[in-house]
């Protein structure tokens, strides 16, 4: 125990701070027996161990140089091969000048709104959105906007109203976040007309956009949607990807892309807030992609979740009652379920009861919303658990509405 009283000493976002909702869960889906649809975590038993583990190389060959503080900016042999490798996606290889490394896009994320909102100033995001996205840009002073999505991403025939109305009540608008393929949690993904809409209206209000993309890689059917990135024109477009669900999360290295002036403005902040990211994680990584092993590693992922997600979907349709709502993904990790009627904290309660875990609706509202909502991972829990986690859930369902 402390003798300081605490309460007296912290800022007003630390006493005002809420855990976030998806990692408070982890008590319960670590409890032996649970089924996990919960965090948005990949399959652990596909995680190349072998070949990650043989670029330990690196650190014999050049452990001077990568057990030593790093550029902030990232290693540049990573950000070199991300520029390369990406070209086919951002419609061109982008410069150093464009690319930052970050310790996960959760904090690119952080960076760019850092760089971006002061307290009050708002960000439009989707309606539902993913919760820590809300979590950062809370913690930074941000007001949100929300613009419903739906499977074909956020619906633009609705965003001038949105952002005249909210101008008209003196809000500063600064840029909109939207997660454009295989969206946590709708699975939906932003398409080509509504893209072109997107960039049309953020000109005409003069705001940035944030392509946060994640899951892109990860399709199961149809073809790539072009990023915004690519079809920009105006330098308004920052775009975040990961590792994490493309290799490993415990990697925490992601990047972020954008005009220069931007991205300078960020190394900035992250100067002042972890220096570098690891250089040596950032090394590892640079020896697995550059070995080879990123592009047999998709292909492989993309089969093994296709298969999990078709489980997940047979199984729902096997076990979940005839009113239960969802879109099958074409790609990413979640599935998104509206169930009428129902509210999603009490069926959480029943599901861990049951054995089952998800996460419920209102998690990914910034301004309220989703109480009869849920999301559900399929790439984490093994094929058979796929089907036994539904069928708890339809238990707990059928229990609830009959009042057990
Ligand atoms: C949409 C979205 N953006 C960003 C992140 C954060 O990813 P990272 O592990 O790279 O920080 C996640 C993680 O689940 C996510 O779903």
């Amino acid at each position: 125990m402390s003798d300081v009283n605490w309460n007296e000493m912290y800022s007003r976002l630390a006493a005002e701070m809420k855990p976030s909702p998806i990692r408070e869960m982890r008590k319960y889906t670590i409890k032996p027996g649970m089924i996990s649809f919960a965090g948005g975590n990949p399959d652990p038993y596909i995680f190349p161990v072998p070949e990650f583990a043989a670029g330990a190389i690196v650190l014999g060959r050049n452990g001077m140089e990568i057990m030593q503080y790093g550029a902030t900016e990232g290693y540049a042999p990573l950000r070199e091969f991300i520029s390369k490798w990406m070209a086919p996606r951002m419609g061109r290889e982008t410069s150093m000048d464009e690319i930052l490394i970050t310790t996960g896009s959760q904090q690119g994320m952080d960076l760019l709104t850092a760089a971006l909102i002061n307290p009050g100033d708002a960000v439009i995001v989707e309606d539902p959105t993913y919760p820590g996205a809300i979590h950062t840009m809370r913690n930074r002073g941000a007001a949100f906007i929300t613009v419903p999505c739906d499977s074909d991403g956020i619906n633009t025939d609705l965003l001038p109203e949105a952002i005249e109305t909210a101008t008209g009540a003196g809000a500063r608008i600064k840029f909109i976040y939207s997660i454009v393929n295989f969206q946590n949690p709708t699975g939906g993904t932003l398409s080509t007309e509504r893209r072109k809409k997107l960039l049309e209206i953020a000109e005409r209000y003069d705001l940035i956009i944030f392509e946060d993309d994640p899951y892109g890689h990860l399709r199961y059917e149809g073809e790539h949607e072009p990023t915004l990135f690519s079809m920009d024109k105006g330098g308004r477009v920052v775009y975040a990807c990961s590792f994490s669900k493309i290799l490993a999360p415990g990697t925490r290295v992601a990047w972020i892309v954008g005009a220069p002036e931007i991205i300078r403005r960020m190394v900035m902040i992250k100067q002042g807030t972890d220096m570098c990211t690891s250089v040596i994680a950032q090394a590892l990584v640079t020896q697995y992609c550059t070995d080879g092993y990123l592009e047999s590693f998709l292909p492989k992922i993309v089969s093994h979740y296709s298969v999990k997600c078709r489980a997940m979907m047979d199984a729902f349709a096997k076990h979940l009652p005839s009113d239960a709502q969802y879109t099958p993904p074409k790609g990413g990790f979640f599935f998104w379920v509206r169930i009428p009627g129902i509210d999603s904290q009490q069926l959480f309660m029943k599901g861990i009861e049951k054995g089952v875990a998800f996460v419920n609706g209102p998690a990914f509202y910034a301004n309220g919303g989703g109480t009869d909502c849920l999301r559900t991972c399929f790439t984490y829990a093994q094929p058979s658990e796929l089907e036994e986690g539904a069928r708890r859930l339809a238990e707990a369902i059928e229990d609830l509405r009959a009042g057990r």
